[in-house]
């Protein structure tokens, strides 16, 4: 998962940094960092391989240090003019204006950006924590920023803008950090998560806030303890703020489809999806936008039955094969079926660089979203999800299916997307409310029509696989072709209805269910009020075609809260593995 970080120690730094460096997982990573020792501050780039033993850092002594690590390397702090180190995560809203009103190029990063509105502030006569202050009032949108200004060595600044940020202390080491609390949970012995506004100084002595006129005030730090998460999956289900974030930073750091594969796109006739498990209702998912954005034909196909069928792949179809491992068996057969049978153009989606799955297929596209602890797929999925919507607009754009407008709509949700996620996060009260009446049931069904059926599967996969519990994903149009036998007041339904032209259709099917005396449970953006066996949480508006993928985060939690009060094992649900090899 993509990180932004800054220690500063009195000893040397490096050794503490190494440490850091191991807690990454098992992906390799692209460390861009800034290092100031006697010598002027400059920036380095290196490769490492995960797990991380050694590093040969270019020099070998330094205080502090600012670093981030992503998997492409798109993301890194910027450095200007010798002076001012900027490291910077996540987005922010109406990007394109900003970089034209501090003339830079659209596709310049958060952090150059962020560079020049401080410098353009500093030249103005402004003091560093004003300029932070003014930034953190001015610019909008879910990200991160640290800074270090070479006129004041002594200190680091960070401020946050909704993306998690955390000040952490131990000994003489001072960090700050954007890995939520995993690396603080094992070596910060207090920690502040820092909230947005807040403009915190660091260095060598006590980390403070710090005014606009710089006076100073006190951080209370709690122990770094207190900060545990306590299950994998609610911290990977917390951490899709951040990966998600990390996501359309690389899409509009415009690296994120070779050319090899861009090329491919304008003359291809159909596209086939095959996957398993939450994969598959990923791909199911992201046909919908493959048709409406990308204009072109889509197969979704689940890869335990596809490789054993008689297949007839054509010469213009692209086949994708999407796993989070890249180790299914069922998806990786599957794809050397469709190759014995002539496939030509093979695309693996996957979270797993140098996976079986991407050693088979022709072009790779990678899911950055950082190691996944938990069996049960979250921020994988919601990678997935992100990473095919991003594809549906690239391939719009080549198959000229997409107009600028729509482009630029498109665009703009996905910016909206990170702070949506975060706004969903935060009805964690009202979902834990409906867990405890839930997760006594033993059946429930959850409903939704158009792209929201697969959001229902996928919901329904969540209850079965944690939570144990018989959930049965519908397509709400379906019911009243025999499932609406079954509903009465012991078989709740959760119902994915986004205020968009299936509305009306799935308030009927709403109606049905109550005058079956249905117990409902609605996830919507509508304005709809609560009232007797009719229970609404307001999800975030303005997300368009984007909004499977906050309702699909609402039912992760959702499940993992049922699962929580029904007693179960999270992270290890009885009898699932991570990846099915045989
Ligand atoms: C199963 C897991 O074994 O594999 C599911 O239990 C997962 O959670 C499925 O969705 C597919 O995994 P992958 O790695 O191919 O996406």
């Amino acid at each position: 998962m993509p990180d932004i970080l800054a220690l500063t120690a009195p000893q040397n730094v490096l050794p503490a940094f190494t440490q850091h460096c191991a807690l990454l997982g098992h992906h390799e990573h692209q460390l861009a960092l800034i290092l100031a020792g006697e010598a002027q501050p400059a920036l380095h780039k290196l490769t490492l391989s995960a797990p991380v033993q050694a590093i040969q850092f270019p020099q070998a002594h330094s205080n502090w240090l600012m670093a981030s690590f992503s998997t492409s390397g798109a993301i890194s702090p910027y450095l200007h003019q010798s002076r001012l180190s900027v490291a910077a995560l996540g987005h922010c809203d109406e990007h394109a204006s900003w970089c034209q009103r501090y003339q830079l190029l659209p596709s310049a990063s958060l952090s150059q950006l962020v560079t020049a509105m401080l410098a353009s502030e500093l030249n103005d006569g402004q003091t560093l924590a004003s300029s932070l202050h003014q930034l953190a009032t001015t610019l909008s949108g879910h990200y991160a920023v640290i800074v270090q200004d070479q006129l004041q060595p002594q200190y680091l600044y960070a401020l946050q803008g909704g993306l998690g940020l955390w000040v952490g202390q131990e000994d003489g080491l001072r960090q700050i950090c954007t890995t939520s609390a995993k690396a603080m949970r094992q070596s910060a012995n207090s920690a502040y998560e820092m909230k947005p506004q807040e403009v915190v100084r660091f260095g060598l002595s006590q980390p403070t806030f710090i005014a606009a006129d710089e006076s100073t005030a006190p951080i209370s730090m709690s122990s770094g303890k207190q900060i545990q998460v306590p299950h994998h999956m609610l911290d990977e289900i917390q951490s899709q703020t951040h990966t998600l974030a990390a996501q359309v930073d690389r899409y509009h750091s415009g690296k994120l489809f070779s050319t090899a594969l861009l090329a491919k796109l304008s003359a291809l006739r159909s596209i086939t999806l095959v996957a398993s498990g939450s994969s598959f209702h990923a791909a199911m998912i992201a046909s919908y936008w493959l048709e409406q954005l990308g204009g072109c034909k889509v197969q979704v196909e689940l890869a335990s039955e596809y490789r054993f069928r008689e297949v007839h792949p054509a010469p213009d179809e692209m086949l994708i094969g999407i796993s989070q491992s890249g180790e299914t068996a069922d998806t990786l057969e599957a794809i050397r079926l469709a190759q014995r049978k002539g496939a030509a153009q093979t695309v693996a989606l996957t979270n797993a660089p140098g996976s079986t799955l991407t050693s088979l297929c022709d072009h790779t596209l990678l899911t950055e979203s950082g190691h996944e602890l938990s069996v049960s797929s979250t921020k994988s999925f919601t990678a997935q999800l992100l990473l095919l919507y991003q594809f549906a607009l690239a391939l719009g754009q080549a198959r000229k299916a997409l107009s600028s407008e729509a482009l630029q709509t498109a665009e703009q949700q996905m910016r909206r997307l990170s702070a949506a996620v975060q706004t969903t996060l935060e009805h964690s009260k009202e979902i834990r409310r409906w867990a405890s009446e839930l997760h006594r049931k033993a059946n429930l069904f959850v409903i939704g029509r158009h792209a929201m059926y697969p959001v229902a599967l996928e919901g329904a996969f969540k209850f079965k696989e944690v939570a144990y519990q018989n959930a049965t994903g519908y397509a709400a149009g379906e019911l009243k072709h025999g499932p609406i036998t079954l509903i009465d007041e012991e078989l709740p339904v959760i119902a994915c209805l986004p205020w968009n032209e299936h509305a009306e259709r799935m308030l009927s099917n709403l109606h049905e269910i109550r005058s079956n005396h249905g117990e409902i449970f609605v996830l919507s953006d509508g304005n709809l009020a609560s009232s007797e066996r009719f229970h609404v949480i307001h999800m975030p508006t303005g997300l368009g075609n984007l909004s499977p993928i906050t309702y699909v985060i609402a039912l992760q939690l959702l499940a993992y809260h049922c699962a929580l009060q029904r007693g179960n094992v999270i992270d290890t649900p009885r009898n699932l593995q991570k990846a099915r090899t045989s």
